[in-house]
């Protein structure tokens, strides 16, 4: 008698332990979930990230250190282009058809300093739609990863 009720006891322990495994499985899963959805995702989608293209936009045509570069530029078609651009980038489902930044940038003599003012800019229009932290910071990231294709070239 005393064997049966020890192994029922057993297999209740057990039952326990694995049910309470398979909980832990899920809260793995469901945090890998979020883990794994791109930027893209994170930023709302393509809308939201022209938004932020059309906010840097009007802090670049307002800022003298770089905005003789954009004179002659129809903000609809660059900012399509950039929003693309940054899409794709952010692991988007878009599709870029501009130039490569090397070529884009090549003989325009952009400094250190143009740069930074850009990405200054940029940082005022994320923070403008309130982009959370880590997603700035991912978005900053890209940017950063480019600029050996645009400075001096
Ligand atoms: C990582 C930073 C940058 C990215 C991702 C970027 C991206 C782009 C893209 C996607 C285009 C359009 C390409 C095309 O026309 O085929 C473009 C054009 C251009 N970019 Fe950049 N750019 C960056 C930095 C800069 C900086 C720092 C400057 C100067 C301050 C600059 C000046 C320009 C100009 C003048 C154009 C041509 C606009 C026109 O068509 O009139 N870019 N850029």
């Amino acid at each position: 008698m005393r064997k049966i009720i020890t192994s029922a006891v057993t297999a209740m322990v057990l039952l326990s332990v694995h049910a309470s495994a398979n909980e832990a499985d899920k809260k793995v899963e469901a945090k890998t979930e979020v883990a794994q959805k791109s930027l893209y995702d994170r930023l709302g989608g393509r809308a939201n990230i022209e938004a932020v293209v059309f906010k840097l936009w009007e802090f670049v045509s307002q800022d003298k250190r770089i905005n003789s570069y954009f004179g002659a530029t129809d903000p609809k078609a660059f900012g399509g282009l950039l929003t693309d651009f940054l899409c794709v980038g952010a692991g988007g489902p878009c599709k870029y058809t501009g130039r490569s930044m090397k070529e884009t940038h090549h003989g325009m003599q952009i400094t250190d300093a143009h740069f930074n003012a850009l990405a200054e800019n940029t940082v005022k229009a994320l923070d403008f739609y309130k982009v959370p932290e880590k997603e700035k910071n991912e978005v900053m990231g890209l940017l950063g990863s480019l600029k050996g294709d645009v400075v001096g070239q």
